[in-house]
Order: C-alpha cells, then structure tokens, then sequence
C-alpha cells in the first residue's frame, strides 16, 4: 500500500540526527523527572515516549537507505531504553512515595484522647440472663429458642393446662388479636419444653432464656413483660434426684455453697411438681431480722417437677423408656436477690446509669 503520508509524519529524516535524538532524550528524562504527579507522568508519556521525537525517529528509519538502517536502528533503540527506563524509574518513584505519604496521613494515632460519648450499657437482665445460661451450657447443655408470640396450644394445651385453668384468664395472659385466633404472648418459657420435645430426640439437655408476659401492673415487685429461664432434660433413668442435684449445681453456681429444699407444688405439666427454696446466701438461717429472707432462712426460687407423662406422650416420647425433669426460674428475681436491686421499676426503666453499675458500659 502506497500513498501520501500523513502530514502529521513528515519523514524527512531529521529526527534521527544524533543530536536530536541526544535532545530527544534528554527532555524526555527531564519530562519525567519533573512529573510530580502520577498524572503529570502520564501526559509526559505521551508526549515522549508513546508519541514524541524519539517515536517519531524510530519511524523514519524506514525511510533510510538499507546500509544507514542497521546503525540508526541501534541509536534510536538505545533512545528508546532510556527514555522507557526513566519512565519506569519515575513510575516506581512516585509509586514509592505515595506509599509513603498514605502510611503518614492515614495513619491512626491510637492515643489521642476521642471525646466519645458512652453509646449505652448492657442491661443487667441481660447479663444475668447469660450468666445463669452459662451454668448450663458449661455443663453441656443446648439453648432452646421459641417464640414470644406463642400458640395457645404450646403455652397452655400441650402444657396440660385445661381450657378452665385460672392461668388462661383475661387477668393474666395476653391475647393477640383477634382473641379467638389462638395466639397469646407466652406467659411462661414452659412452652419451650414442648417446642424442644418436638423437634428432638432423646436424650435432650436444654435451657431456654427468654421474655415472658403476664398482665400485672408495673410495681415494685411486680412487671408485665420478665424474663424466665427453662431447664428441661429427658434422659433414660431420670429421677427426682437428678433434678434435685441440677437445681443444687444451678444455685450454688449463682449464689454460693448454700442449701436447697423442695415443697410439693403443682405444675400442670409437671407429676410431682416441687417449690424450691435456697438457704439464704446472706444470713443463712441465723439472722431473725434478715432483710435478704425475712428471716426465714430460706428464699424461694421457682417451681420445677419431673416432666408429667402426658407431656411425653403428646410429644411422641416413649413414657416407659424415657423420663425427665424440668424447672423455670424468673430472671429478674435472681437479679433482685444477687444483685441486692429493691425496686423492679428500677429494672424495667431502662436508665444506663442503672445499667451502668453492673460494670457494662460500652
Ligand atoms: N412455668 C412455670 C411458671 O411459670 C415454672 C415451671 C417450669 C414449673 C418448669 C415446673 C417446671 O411458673
């Protein structure tokens, strides 16, 4: 293919002069070198190296006589490398340098003081909460989980609590609308029992924290919306007295090495069901005037049983092969108790200093 070239391209020959070409490259060295920017480089590229005198000289040796081209060819290469290698040298330069700078202005001076404002504190139900779930889990016991919004079926039925027990009232538990529709907030963690019974197989470990609802008015001792905690095992050759050294293991682990004692009770779901008691951790039983029990020496902790038979049967557990037990535990007494807190408002209020004495300010 022939024609005119390009005036763009003169090809006159005179770019291949050894002192142009000498000039060539050093204003190319002297282009990179005073790039002081990545895109000062850039623009310096392509004026000398990408296009520019020396490209233009490589070009024109096509035009030579077939004997000039050999040593021409070797000059303007040499051109070429030096002018590619100060490029290259300014391009590790300026890269090295940045490098630098980054490490400076984005580096973070762990000791200036922030001026940071506390975001808040972990509540101390909370805390409790996993502090009594722990005891378990160290034993190697499972959290079980279900739902706040519960069915009645789960909360009462499957619980062997009949359509007239007194806990089903309106006094005491929350329906959700519509009343007939079968839901109610949970009024115990017991539900859980059934949940887990359900959805595994024997033998079953698990305790189950969580909210519970009852419609009481907020007062010092009482809050619609507390916490429970559910033990519940189902093993084979399950007796009153592995209950009892569960219930003993739990108590010392929060309170200390102190008694427990069992009272007959009644639990629908549980046969025989029990009251349980601890010894006082402060006086003991030797302090008539003590404000922690009343002086009774004992202070109560919650109801707990061996799982009633129906209970297993509804749940396709196998009575004659498998038993077990179950306890529950109101969070925020254990929390009134251990932590000495008088007032239950104090817990449901939800002020961080409250929160803060427990020592979880974040
Ligand atoms: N669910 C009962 C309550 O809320 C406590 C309980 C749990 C009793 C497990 C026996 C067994 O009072």
């Amino acid at each position: 293919m022939s024609g005119p070239r390009p005036p763009s391209l003169p090809v006159d020959g005179s770019a291949l002069e050894p002192r142009a070409l000498d000039a060539a490259v050093h204003a190319a060295l002297t282009a990179f070198a005073e790039a002081g920017d990545f895109e000062g480089l850039k623009a310096a590229r392509l004026a000398h190296l990408d296009k520019g005198p020396v490209a233009q000289a490589r070009r024109e040796i096509g035009a030579l006589a077939a004997e000039a081209k050999a040593e021409a060819g070797k000059r303007v290469g040499e051109a070429m490398d030096a002018v590619r290698a100060a490029y290259l040298g300014r391009v590790e330069a300026l890269e090295a340098e940045r490098d630098a700078r980054i490490l400076i202005e984005e580096g973070v001076d762990v000791t200036v003081p922030t001026g940071r404002r506390p975001l808040g504190a972990r509540h101390p139900v909370e805390l409790t909460m996993q502090r009594l779930t722990d005891v378990f889990v160290a034993m190697g016991w499972e959290v079980a989980e279900g739902p706040e919004v519960e069915s009645e079926w789960m909360n009462f039925d499957a619980l062997n609590i009949g359509k007239d027990h007194p806990a089903r009232q309106m006094q005491d538990t929350f329906f959700v609308d519509p009343p007939d529709g079968g839901l109610v907030l949970r009024t115990h963690t017991s539900p859980v029992q059934i949940r887990s019974m359900l959805t595994r197989t024997p033998p079953i470990y698990v305790v189950a924290p969580g909210k519970v609802f009852r419609t009481d008015d907020l007062d010092a001792t009482h809050t619609p919306v507390f916490h429970q905690i559910e033990a519940l095992a189902i093993d084979t050759g399950l007796t009153m007295a592995h209950l009892r050294g569960a219930i003993d293991h739990f108590v010392r682990a929060m309170f200390g090495d102190v008694k427990t004692r069992v009272r007959a009770s009644y639990f629908p779901f549980t046969e025989p069901s029990m009251e349980t008691d601890f010894q006082c951790f402060v006086c003991r039983g030797a302090d008539d005037s003590c404000r922690m029990c009343g002086g009774s020496g004992w202070i109560e902790l919650g109801g707990s049983g061996m799982v009633n038979r129906k209970l297993l049967i509804a749940t396709g557990i196998d009575p004659d092969i498998y038993s077990g037990f179950a306890f529950g535990f109101g969070i925020e007494r254990a929390l009134q108790l251990r932590n000495g807190v008088g007032d239950m408002r104090d817990i449901v209020e939800g002020d961080v200093r409250f929160s803060g004495q427990f020592g979880m300010a974040v």
